[in-house]
């Protein structure tokens, strides 16, 4: 699709103004309704009220999950020439002024966000949180160390599983059956583990931690992937968290890293350079993934303007309310496999117990209607809102709506 942007006379082309995005915004909203994608990806029946502009659909995909509009046409309108500096991100040098001023404003907004204390590094690096499960080992121990993992769904087991090819003594401190986080008092602590990792957020299963859990003086070490900077948490609490950004906070290709500085530069010898956290502190020792790191700092910027990680949070548990209410008033018609106490408000998984014939037509029929990617993950089935940051509120009343009509219609 062709988009005018106005010239200077230099023939470089300027940032918007919000008068001109807004122009923009209309004339390609009415180019993508009569577009060929548009009939494609709009379905006919989609009713007035669900219509969402550009022919977009509610996509309640587990990652990479949707990103706010106001982000996406920020990065639109700044394409071809990001900030006067005549190029897009995607061009520039990630050693340049412009790269460093994107890098640095990322960095500054995430520790705003986040409260970072001082003493703690951020990294924005390369190979996905499934780096980190091997990034963790082979900078904070040596060869028969022992480490302690709380397995409490998929992506935690398979952590627990990488960091056993470290030649290290992996205790599972407790194994939770992929509904509940196993009570506290049945936890095996070693008492000289070098850490406790745990993953705050199972994406799969839909469990997810209300508080850090509690392993006294140990070190911490968190897998945030799916619920990094949708609350408040206190960074002092860990030596470490990583996240991978594409579910809450950017496109996939980045994963953050935050990091106490005094477990740097302690990486074993076959630790590879790009994993090293003393190497990568400043994330640019090799070339990072510029693009991904500015959409990361446009959502930053985004979160702040929209009153920070407190309402943020707020927000998010009312988005999960709504669905899990509709879940418990249905008459038994749908049901949430997990515990109360431990339901994810990022990874909403639901089933049909009576009838699971009829999930199959529940994703397809929300489909048609505009909600997309509720099938649940292929290892446990069912169906998964998968409800980030990003989704909005409208998309979790039209997928409470739809919920209710196929109830009524079926029952
Ligand atoms: C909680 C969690 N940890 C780790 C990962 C792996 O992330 P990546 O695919 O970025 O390596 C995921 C991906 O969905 C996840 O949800």
């Amino acid at each position: 699709m062709q988009q005018t942007i106005p010239q200077q006379v230099s023939g470089v082309p300027q940032a918007l103004s919000g008068r001109q995005l807004r122009q923009q915004s209309r004339r390609s909203r009415q180019q993508l309704y009569c577009s060929p994608q548009a009939v494609a990806t709009a379905p006919e029946t989609l009713p007035a009220q669900k219509k969402q502009p550009f022919g977009r659909l509610y996509n309640f995909s587990a990652g990479p999950a949707c990103l706010p509009l106001d982000v996406l046409q920020k990065s639109q309108a700044e394409l071809l020439n990001w900030n006067g500096s005549g190029m897009s991100v995607m061009e520039m040098s990630h050693r340049s002024k412009a790269f460093t001023s994107i890098i640095t404003n990322a960095e500054q907004k995430l520790r705003q966000l986040l409260d970072i204390p001082g003493n703690y590094k951020v990294m924005f690096l390369q190979g996905g949180a499934t780096a980190q499960f091997s990034a963790v080992p082979l900078n904070l121990t040596s060869e028969g160390d022992t480490v302690d993992q709380l397995v409490t769904g998929s992506w935690s087991k398979k952590a627990a599983q990488e960091a056993e090819k470290y030649g290290l003594k992996v205790n599972v401190v407790c194994k939770g059956d992929n509904k509940s986080v196993p009570s506290r008092d049945s936890w095996k602590l070693s008492s000289h583990a070098r850490y406790v990792h745990y993953c705050d957020n199972e994406t799969i299963q839909g469990v997810e931690f209300k508080t850090a859990p509690d392993v006294g003086d140990a070190l911490l070490v968190a897998d945030m992937s799916s619920n990094f900077c949708s609350k408040k948490v206190d960074v002092s609490k860990f030596g470490l968290i990583y996240a991978g950004a594409q579910k809450n906070i950017g496109p996939a290709g980045v994963v953050v890293v935050i990091v106490r500085e005094d477990l740097m530069g302690k990486a074993r010898q076959i630790c590879p350079v790009t994993m090293d956290y003393e190497t990568m502190k400043d994330s640019l020792y090799n070339t990072p993934p510029c693009w991904s790191i500015y959409i990361c700092s446009l959502m930053f910027d985004y979160l702040l303007e929209q009153g920070g990680l407190e309402a943020r949070e707020q927000l998010n548990q009312h988005k999960a309310d709504i669905l899990y209410d509709t879940v418990d008033s249905s008459n038994g018609f749908y049901a949430a496999p997990v515990h109360k106490s431990v339901r994810s408000r990022m990874n909403v998984p639901f089933v049909i117990p009576s009838k699971p014939e009829l999930e199959k037509e529940f994703v397809s029929e929300a489909a048609k209607l505009g909600m997309t990617e509720l099938k649940g993950h292929r290892s446990v089935g069912g169906m998964r809102a998968s409800i980030y940051n990003s989704m909005p509120m409208e998309g979790i009343e039209s997928l409470a709506a739809f919920m209710k009509d196929f109830a009524a219609k079926h029952s």
